[in-house]
């Protein structure tokens, strides 16, 4: 793989789906892994990301400099880049003038990274500190008013570097650096796309899987069901899909995954209604971890009891279904802390939630993806768009949306509004320019208003529409206020205890898409 340094830049996750867009595999791991762990991954390429911190103050976050003498070809970007000049000797000082946002980059040679790069580009930058002297050996490639040093190379070691953000769009022309840097520099081939993704994914699920019976939780979702047509691609009829409706589903899921799921793609489903039990579990439960250990644990159970109905109905008493497929993808191991190093945000259900006495082997063939990635193999495996493009819902459900103690009452409140904001927004024809809307209830918050003289003490109602390109960061979308005035009116209209609807205006970070 590429292995993309993280130096605690909201830029790294960025930085490794550039480098796949280019037909590349990467990975992300944290600046305090050691080298020889690093190195042990046999990396290709690796890219030392930006980060918050300055390398002349103590304590900055470094990488041991034998990074840079192991033969292997490095990047450095912004901090990182900066990282590899204070280390190799090169001087590194506050800048004359910091440069935030649209900078004119000079170049002085258009070579290597920059190579039939123009005379000059419009880049994206964020830096206080510059890098005012090159180390030995490196030849300066670039410059700005207030980067001496903005971009050099030493073709010889293999080492390049860059003080602006080649993986933003603002840099008009920074894809075109991460791929020279990669295919020219690095001379890594493009070979890193769906077909072929599909192609590894099948071989490694039949090695593991073998003859054994294999269930997959479907939610409804695209991850799941993209995981579930692969496993099937692989195993065939050795898979059963088990949808749980756990209660916490919107309004017509049920019906919508049994009929559409099976329809489109022919793969075998059990669906459990296990709903008294999930909200007999969560019963005065209003801590978002704690919902979503109950939820995670109760999923597993629920598999459990499936899994001896699938043996039961294939006839192979004494045989046991050992295998479960999940749908979990990159991110939700990145922020469940699962990544390598990653601090926790929150338990994802199907990651962090699990027990600890789970009796299934995880199969997981989405685990190192992105979204987008996760798209382009549904639709290479034929699932038809409604399917492929549905808005992520979470596997926890309105029972993070909840905001308070989950009840039926509260859930059929949920329910009904959520639905009416489904209904306008896909009315406006606005599906796919959001990434998602979670529409969420603050059960514990009431406010003061007036409908038909008569004075209301109800909950408000919270719209979050985001737009994104991965979930691990999020805009609040720009809905059209007559959008959102329907919305609103139907809402308090038509859902007795909500006087009032408030838009969420909150990027993430520093929120985070869910409410819990
Ligand atoms: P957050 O709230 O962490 O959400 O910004 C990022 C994306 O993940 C979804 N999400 C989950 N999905 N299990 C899931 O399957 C979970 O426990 C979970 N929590 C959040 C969320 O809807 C958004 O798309």
């Amino acid at each position: 793989p590429v292995l993309v340094v993280d130096f605690g830049a909201q830029y790294a996750q960025l930085i490794a789906r550039r480098v796949r867009e280019a037909g590349v595999y990467s990975e992300l791991v944290p600046h305090s892994m050691s080298v020889d762990q690093m190195l042990n991954k046999d990396p290709q390429a690796i890219i030392l990301s930006g980060g918050p911190a300055s390398v002349y103050v103590d304590g900055a976050p470094t990488i041991d400099k034998r990074i840079f003498e192991a033969g292997v070809p490095v990047l450095g970007i912004c901090y990182g880049f900066q990282v590899m000049a204070h280390e190799l000797g090169g001087r590194v000082d506050k800048a004359a003038l910091g440069e935030y946002g649209k900078t004119e980059a000079v170049i002085d040679a258009s070579k290597g990274i920059l190579q039939d790069s123009p005379a000059s580009q419009d880049v994206w930058m964020s830096h206080g500190v510059a890098v005012i002297q090159a180390p030995e050996g490196f030849e300066v490639l670039a410059h700005t008013e207030g980067a001496p040093v903005a971009a050099m190379q030493d073709p010889a070691r293999g080492l390049y570097g860059v003080q602006w953000h080649p993986e933003v769009t603002n840099t008009p022309l920074g894809q075109d650096l991460i791929e020279h840097f990669l295919h020219d520099c690095a001379g890594l081939p493009s070979n890193w796309n769906a077909s072929n993704i599909i192609e590894d994914q099948v071989q490694a699920i039949r090695r593991e899987v073998g003859p054994h019976q294999v269930i997959c939780g479907l939610s409804g979702g695209v991850d799941s069901a993209v995981a579930a047509a692969l496993v099937h691609k692989a195993v065939g009829d050795q898979l059963t899909c088990v949808f749980v409706d756990h209660g916490l589903l919107r309004k017509g899921e049920v019906e919508q995954v049994k009929h559409d799921f099976v329809k489109a793609t022919g793969i075998k489903l059990i669906a459990v209604d296990a709903s008294d039990d999930f909200l007999a579990a969560l019963k005065g439960v209003s801590e978002p971890e704690r919902k979503r250990k109950i939820i995670g644990e109760k999923f597993i159970r629920t598999f459990e009891k499936a899994a001896r109905q699938v043996v039961e109905q294939a006839g192979q008493k004494g045989e046991e279904v050992r295998f479960l497929v999940q749908g979990t993808l990159y991110p939700d191991v990145v922020e469940s802390g699962g990544g390598d190093g990653a601090s926790n945000i929150k338990s994802h259900h199907n990651v962090g939630g699990l027990p600890d006495d789970l009796n299934f082997t995880l199969v997981e063939p989405l685990r190192a993806l992105f979204k987008d990635e996760v798209r382009a193999i549904g639709t290479e495996l034929g699932l038809p768009d409604e399917i492929v493009w549905r808005q992520p819902f979470p596997g926890p459900g309105l029972g993070i949306r909840i905001i308070g103690d989950i009840t039926r009452e509260r859930l059929d409140l949920l329910r009904d509004a959520d639905a009416i904001a489904r209904e306008e927004m896909t009315k406006a024809g606005l599906d796919r320019d959001i990434w998602q809307c979670p529409v969420v209830l603050l059960s514990d918050v009431h406010s003061v208003g007036v409908q038909g003289d008569e004075r209301t003490y109800g909950s408000p109602i919270v719209l979050r529409p985001v737009s994104s390109e991965d979930a691990m960061t999020a805009d609040w979308s720009r809905l059209p206020y007559d959008v959102l005035a329907t919305i609103s009116t139907r809402i308090t209209n038509e859902c007795t205890g909500i006087n009032r609807v408030v838009l969420d205006v909150t990027s993430k970070p520093p929120a985070t898409i869910e409410w819990e």
